[in-house]
């Protein structure tokens, strides 16, 4: 069943509660921090990601853009995520294993992240390992309202095989330039978790560009 993911980097800030209710028919809330390293732009850290914790019961789906992340999994799971993602290319294999036994030992659901450069392969010996989600980034990471890269379709093709073989549990998210139409695109592909930020708040009534990904998808 495919999970609908709006982006609060894309929300008005000075008033997020109230953009966090616009969203609430969607399934999770997606939270993008960065941290001004591994990519070019800093945004939500964690006395955001509490405080959104506080006032919402979604599923908050928190996407890590930054270095060496494991050192950050205890603050981030204690401030009430519920899922964690980190980018492969984040830190050394070792590192991200690192961030990934943290996750399992606060009870956090566990996922990776790919840099559109990344390979679909890279993903086989973490899944292997057991995952929650791999996210793949068809944009570049550290900015909303960026276009869809279509030539990531093959590698989102590419990933649910591997998924399906060793993996099935596990989601597949798309994250970047997602509108109706790379919606579509992306599901076909083999994506069950649509991340949008631009195409959701940038609707006059959001709840209606959720229901029209979820529409279009599905044809
Ligand atoms: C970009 C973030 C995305 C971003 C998506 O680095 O990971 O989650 O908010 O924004 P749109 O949907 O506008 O491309
Ligand atoms: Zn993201």
């Amino acid at each position: 069943m495919l999970k609908i993911a709006p982006s609060i980097l894309s929300a008005d800030f000075t008033r997020l509660g109230q953009e966090i209710d616009r969203v609430s028919s969607a399934d999770w809330l997606h939270v993008d921090v960065m941290d001004g390293a591994f990519v070019p732009n800093i945004s939500i850290g964690v006395p955001v990601l509490a405080s959104v914790r506080s006032y919402t019961g979604m599923f908050l789906d928190v996407h890590l853009m930054v270095d060496k992340p494991a050192r950050f999994i205890p603050a981030f799971a204690e401030a009430g995520a519920d899922l964690l993602c980190v980018h492969l290319e984040a830190d050394s294999p070792q590192g991200v294993r690192e961030a990934l036994a943290r996750m399992d030992a606060h009870g956090v659901k566990k996922g990776i992240a790919l840099r559109p450069i990344t390979c679909a392969e890279a993903v086989i010996p973490y899944l292997e390992q057991g995952l929650d989600l791999v996210l793949i980034m068809t944009v570049e990471p550290g900015f909303g309202g960026q276009s869809f890269m279509d030539h990531q379709l093959p590698k989102i093709a590419a990933v649910r095989r591997y998924i399906d073989a060793d993996c099935p549990a596990c989601r597949l998210e798309v994250d970047g330039g997602i509108h109706a139409e790379t919606a579509r695109l992306a599901v076909e592909a083999g994506a069950d978790v649509l991340v949008a930020g631009s195409a959701i708040y940038g609707a006059p009534v959001p709840g209606e560009a959720i229901q029209a990904l979820r529409d279009t998808a599905r044809n």
